[in-house]
């Protein structure tokens, strides 16, 4: 029996790969400089496919592969049909409300740009704010520098970005953590190689 692990390219790659490393799976060489999208790992009864985040649960709602690593974020932002079995506690980052400093108050529903639609509606319904949101997909913080949004919704790692571009944090939202998805039927099918993965990750999850 194989495992099929989605991995998220990008800033949580390097950090995944490391506990998987740590917890003793022996990953090739492969995973630190490559373009390839399926890493087979023979040795260990793996395959990786490196996905991007925002499509990591995808794959796994669909059983293309019976694990992956996703954001809080994105698990918040699209309900999927997986189960969340471990907090991997890395990618360390939080979901805020940033602005300019001193801006207007805009009296008839303020404009909010976000990569994350459901979750900035959400945040703003139980803070009983009416806002108009509009949907981005990077940089988000360019939408108040050149007045397309009032507000951002985005996460915050280092706060360089909001930093570097004269923003400022309004209201942190939630805090935001790398998690393990697993598909809900591999996880009947599977269940002793994935226990197994759950037992040693969990061994090396850093309690900071
Ligand atoms: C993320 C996020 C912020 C930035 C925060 O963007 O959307 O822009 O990182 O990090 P910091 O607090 O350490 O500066 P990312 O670099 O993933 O790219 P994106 O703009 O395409 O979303």
């Amino acid at each position: 029996m194989k495992l099929t692990i989605a991995m998220p390219k990008g800033r949580i790659f390097e950090e995944a790969v490391e506990l998987l490393r740590a917890a003793g799976y022996q990953l090739p060489p492969e995973f630190d400089d490559s373009r390839k999208l399926i890493i087979d790992v023979p040795e260990e009864n793996m395959r990786f496919i490196l996905a991007k985040p925002m499509d990591v649960a995808t794959y796994v709602e669909h059983g293309v592969a019976d694990l992956g690593i996703a954001g809080k974020d994105v698990m918040l932002e699209e309900e999927r049909d997986v189960y969340e079995v471990l907090d991997l506690k890395i990618s360390r980052c939080h979901l805020a409300v940033a602005g300019l400093p001193n801006a207007k108050a805009v009296s008839v529903a303020p404009k909010v740009a976000t990569k994350y639609p459901n979750v900035a509606s959400k945040y703003f319904r139980e803070q009983g704010e009416q806002v108009e949101i509009i949907k981005l997909n990077g940089s988000i913080e360019l939408a108040p520098l050149i007045g397309l949004a009032e507000r951002i919704v985005d996460i915050v790692s280092t706060g360089r970005t909001l930093k570097e571009n004269g923003l400022v944090e309004l209201a942190r939202i939630q805090d935001i953590t790398s998690r393990l998805i697993v598909n809900p039927v591999s996880y009947r099918t599977k269940d002793q190689f994935i226990d197994d993965m759950v037992e040693r990750l969990s061994a090396v999850i850093g309690e900071s």
